[in-house]
């Protein structure tokens, strides 16, 4: 199993990427990438096509290759970042036969609020299916006040880790048998 991780921030001790960076330890028994999406230029249509940039050919490529993607996202203004927005613009053309299309997603979230950002996650899940990908239909992974479990871009809390391994199993459980 490949899995593509992409993080929708480029923070420094950025909390979603400290998800992302537990979860790689975790998923020990797949092979894992990653892609940095801030690299990507604005989606443009006059980019597009034959005129793609090769940073953006890579991208489709790592995403074409991998089985599954995880996402991480913060949540920006009740959303998700413009820099998620953007590289998920590029991997949904042509539209309803991107590589996106039936590409299984697993999503998880960190936020100093409470909420965890959930309503990035909605968000997430209706942007998904737009390009008609296979978002992981679970109850949400969140961690609100990820502040006090996540220092220095590291998560540091096993409660948490364990909940998140608990994710992930469940995540290569319904990859693998296409049951919850
Ligand atoms: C935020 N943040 C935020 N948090 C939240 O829970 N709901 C929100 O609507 C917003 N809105 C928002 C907008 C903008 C422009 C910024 C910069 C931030 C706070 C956000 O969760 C916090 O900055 C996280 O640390 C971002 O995630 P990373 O970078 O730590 O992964």
């Amino acid at each position: 199993m490949n899995i593509l991780l992409l993080s929708g921030s480029s923070r420094n001790g950025s909390f979603n990427t400290a998800l992302l960076d537990s979860a790689a330890s975790l998923l020990k028994d797949c092979q894992t990438s990653r892609f940095a999406i801030e690299q990507l230029p604005f989606y443009s249509d006059s980019l597009d096509g034959d005129n793609r940039p090769a940073v953006v050919r890579d991208f489709i490529t790592a995403v074409e290759q991998a089985d599954a993607l995880l996402i991480a996202t913060p949540e920006y203004n009740y959303s998700i970042p413009a820099v998620l927005k953007n590289a998920l613009d590029w991997a949904s053309r042509p539209a309803f036969v991107s590589p996106m299309k039936g590409k299984p997603v697993a999503i998880v979230s960190a936020s100093p609020a409470i909420s965890g950002g959930i309503q990035a996650q909605a968000h997430l899940k209706h942007v998904l299916a737009g390009m008609l990908a296979n978002s992981y239909p679970s109850p949400a992974f969140c961690v609100g006040q990820s502040h006090n479990v996540i220092n220095n871009g590291k998560l540091q809390d096993s409660e948490t880790e364990q909940r998140l391994a608990g994710y992930l199993e469940g995540f290569l459980h319904w990859l693998e048998t296409g049951r919850l």
